[in-house]
């Protein structure tokens, strides 16, 4: 039984993989068509100041039906890993150009269209008004400079796709009612999808605490200055108009010629660099295409006092210039993650797990029972650094949301959102397809579900490399309380 659920999951990732080279020929006959169904639009935002009267943030959510016809990017010709640097500032360039001169407000882009995910509008980390950003992780003391002390502060954010990406958007949610998850999504070759992070840090005391965010480049946003307060579900009580810190951009760029079909990329703040547009003081930190599967040794810096490159890693390239970048933690054994990531997790572990219905969390951290199951190193951690491929489920019996957790989170907030409305509709009636695992503390029947959803092989835990220090962790997204 297990032999066919293995062949059926080569199959169906076989599948994946044939879209994926088929698309990679952009025809001439293939353009950006616009949705011509109508239907009721997605709501923009969740949050905002009560009668605000300025300009607020619309969701760009006028989804293609069919691929562009212009040519890739000129960095699907750079070689990634010889010229990493060259690579990551092209990218950027691209994420940039026609969005920073209008606040990456991108209906307004005159370069190239972008897009929004949808449905993150709901639940109590929902974006907010100004700039459509969304509530995050909470920053732990001195994970972004020694002299960090503020334990209040967390990460806010905002998503954007490419109509190449949003190919895929439009997939999932061409019917506004009826998200498609039926089968393996597969995001095609040139898609480019990029986040900007802020922190709730306070004015006064941002420079004093993290030296690097002098210069900063500071937005308005509608969210919650105590990110204690980011769960709870009476919002509109705790979020305030304040201003936040740009800290951190991240890149996933679906490209054939990596192995496993993505590229994960990160850039830093530096206000040192002093450039004249604030947003070029985001510092390349490195890229990855791998998870380095063999590498198990334990080790976390999580209270950066200085950069600690891996060289043992051949799926990560890090920035070694300590000028440019400011001590930064990384993740999991030097693996890639930005300065409000986790420092035990890495962009493609947690990625990996994006499917629906998500059986597993991001992190066995982010649940008791498979946190002590899997400790760190251990086979059973290393199920979340595995080598997955675009379009392969993290777990056997669900399916991938190809390492986009906008998009499956999207169809998890659409589910939550219908079961809330009280009643079920008698046209639709179906059994509920089961809900994604809370962060943490679930019920241990829940817990022991999950550790089944481990295969028996990575179960067998060896014994784990305990090297590391610092690990005081978990933290992350979901936040654990
Ligand atoms: C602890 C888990 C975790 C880690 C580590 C992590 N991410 Fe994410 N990421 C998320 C979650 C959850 C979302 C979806 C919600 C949101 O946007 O915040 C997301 C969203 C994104 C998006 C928006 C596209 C999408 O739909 O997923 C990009 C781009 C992204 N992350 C890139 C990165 C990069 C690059 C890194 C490493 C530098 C990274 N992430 C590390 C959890 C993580």
């Amino acid at each position: 039984m297990r032999k066919l659920g293995i062949i059926v999951l080569f199959v169906a990732l076989a599948a994946a993989c044939e879209n994926k080279t088929s698309t990679n020929t952009q025809t001439e006959t293939q353009t950006v068509t616009e949705k011509t169904t109508k239907q009721t639009p997605f709501p923009d935002f969740g949050y905002m100041v009560p009668d605000y009267k300025g300009e607020v943030f619309v969701l760009s959510q006028n989804y293609p039906d069919s691929l562009p016809k212009q040519d890739l990017p000129p960095f699907f010709q750079t070689d990634y890993k010889k010229d990493w640097r060259k690579y990551l500032l092209e990218v950027q360039k691209y994420c940039f150009e026609g969005n920073t001169e209008v606040d990456f407000k991108v209906l307004q882009n005159k370069v190239r269209h972008w897009y929004h995910m949808p449905w993150q509008h709901y639940g109590p980390q929902a974006r907010e008004g100004f700039h459509g950003l969304t509530q995050e992780a909470p920053v732990k003391a001195m994970q972004l400079a020694p002299t960090q002390t503020d334990t209040n502060t967390g990460a806010v954010a905002v998503g954007f796709y490419n109509d190449v990406a949003a190919l895929t958007i439009q997939e999932v949610w061409k019917d506004h009612y009826h998200p498609n998850h039926s089968h393996n999504m597969s995001f095609k070759n040139g898609s480019v999808l990029f986040k900007i992070l802020f922190v709730t840090l306070p004015e006064d005391i941002a420079v004093k605490q993290v030296p690097w965010l002098v210069n900063g480049l500071w937005w308005d946003a509608f969210v919650c200055p105590d990110f204690h307060d980011a769960e709870d579900t009476d919002q509109m009580r705790y979020r305030r108009q304040i201003k936040v810190a740009l800290v951190q951009m991240d890149i996933m760029v679906r490209d054939d010629r990596a192995p496993n079909g993505w590229i994960f990329g990160n850039f830093q703040y530096n206000g040192k660099m002093n450039k004249a547009d604030k947003w070029e003081n985001l510092v390349p930190v490195g890229l990855m295409w791998g998870e380095d599967p063999n590498d198990t040794t334990n080790f976390s810096n999580a209270k950066p006092t200085r950069t600690i490159i891996n060289p043992k890693l051949v799926e990560t390239i890090i920035n070694p210039d300590s000028n440019e970048l400011p001590a930064t933690h990384l993740g999991w054994n030097s693996r890639l993650n930005g300065p409000v990531d986790n420092p035990m997790s890495s962009c493609y572990s947690c990625h990996s797990t994006s499917e629906y219905p998500a059986n597993l969390p991001m992190s066995p951290l982010f649940n008791d029972s498979l946190s002590a199951a899997c400790p760190p190193g251990s086979a059973g951690w290393m199920y979340w650094f595995r080598n997955l491929k675009c379009g392969e489920p993290f777990t056997p019996k669900s399916h991938s949301m190809d390492f986009s957790l906008q998009l499956s989170q999207s169809i998890q907030f659409f589910y939550n959102w219908k079961k809330s409305q009280g009643g079920l509709y008698s046209n639709d009636y179906a059994p509920a397809p089961p809900a994604a695992p809370a962060a943490a503390g679930q019920p241990a029947r829940m817990a022991k579900a999950m550790l089944k959803s481990v295969p028996a092989h990575h179960r067998a835990t060896l014994k784990p490399d305990t090297t590391g220090g610092q690990v005081d962790y978990p933290i992350g997204f979901p936040a654990s309380k």
